[in-house]
């Protein structure tokens, strides 16, 4: 396996907020930023990250992978044209494979793994299935996304929850009383009231106490990073806030806020004219916005600048908290 590589999940339970937006230009930012990116497209059902590149027909993808005569996995990583940037498409000429089983997320995992790369983003799925959880739950850093709507942020939280009881299931998967405690498709555990991490961690003290330390550490370990995406006004930046309220409240993580990107028509027609925001415009607000996040994501202060068509990173490392005090 390749050492040190940094796998990077954009994920947020509702459909079209701006999950494969806002993953396809963080890696854009990134690979321009000198790192060796690859960029994946794990929505197999419904893939369209090779629009956004600006790609029409990607050569391989995924469904291409468990055919049986498909051996040559290097063929999965597609040109984008920008140096330094892979891609892996969702799609691919084998349509049956779209509802792909445990073994095949497996499979597909253990090749992501193993790429050779700085940084892996992965685009995720709507829902909270486990297919899009557990591609999540491979990440180091997370970009888990919303906007200002209040549905949006508590599918948000819902998927910030299912992630971590996921966790906390595979981590006690050889107790099913335990598993029966986390199963959050168990209807009755639908509510933010009805079922909070506090609300576990009296179940364990009562019937697990022996569990209770490792429980702590899971929920430790998980540290979200949270974009709110769209935001039109002043109040619309406090939908952080909240959202970091909430999963500290209840679910008793602490999540980091990553940063905002403003609703822009800059965003819609790049997407539209099927090139991505950042290399349209690298100065324009939503690319600021863009290069906040990658800033608080990689600890480094980035600036795009375009000069002659051609786009330029200037890069400053950040000292650690401790030189600064
Ligand atoms: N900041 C923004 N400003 C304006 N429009 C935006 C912004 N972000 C996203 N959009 C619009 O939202 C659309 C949906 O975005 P995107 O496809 O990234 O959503 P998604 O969360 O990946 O959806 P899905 O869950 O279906 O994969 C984009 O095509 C774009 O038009
Ligand atoms: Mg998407």
């Amino acid at each position: 396996m390749t050492s040190k590589v940094n796998i990077i999940a954009v994920g947020g339970g509702k459909g079209g907020i701006g999950k494969s937006v806002v993953c396809t230009n963080l890696a854009i930012g990134m690979a321009l930023s000198g790192q060796k990116v690859v960029l994946i497209d794990t929505d197999f059902g419904a893939s369209n990250l090779h629009a956004l590149l600006g790609i029409n027909n990607p050569a391989h993808g995924f469904q291409d992978f468990f055919k049986e005569n498909f051996s040559d996995r290097q063929s999965l990583l597609i040109d984008t044209g920008i140096s330094n940037l892979k891609f892996v498409s969702g799609a691919g000429d084998n349509p049956g494979s779209a509802n792909i089983d445990a073994d095949k997320v497996n499979t597909i995992i253990s090749f992501i793994k193993n790429l050779e790369a700085d940084t892996i983003l992965l685009d995720l799925g709507p829902g909270t299935n486990f297919n899009v959880i557990d591609f999540f739950n491979i990440s180091m850093q997370s970009v888990v996304l919303t906007t200002p709507e209040i549905t949006s942020v508590m599918k948000t939280f819902s998927f910030i929850r299912s992630v971590l009881f996921r966790r906390i299931s595979l981590a006690f998967q050889d107790n099913p009383e335990i598993q029966k405690l986390v199963d959050h498709s168990n209807p009755a555990n639908a509510d933010i009231e009805s079922y909070t991490t506090d609300l576990l961690m009296e179940r364990f003290a009562e019937d697990f106490p022996e569990h209770l330390d490792k429980l702590h550490t899971i929920i430790k370990n998980f540290t979200p990073g949270l974009v709110v995406n769209r935001v039109r006004s002043k109040k619309d930046l406090l939908t952080g806030d909240n959202l970091l309220k909430l999963v500290k409240k209840f679910l008793k993580l602490e999540a980091t806020y990553l940063g905002y990107i403003i609703e822009s028509d800059q965003v819609r027609d790049s997407v539209d004219e099927m090139v991505p925001f950042l290399i349209k415009d690298p100065q324009s607000t939503p690319s600021e916005n863009l290069q906040q996040i990658i800033g608080s994501l990689t600890n480094a202060d980035l600036e795009f600048v375009k000069r002659d068509g051609k786009i330029f990173v200037s890069k400053e490392v950040r000292l650690s908290s401790g030189w600064e005090a």
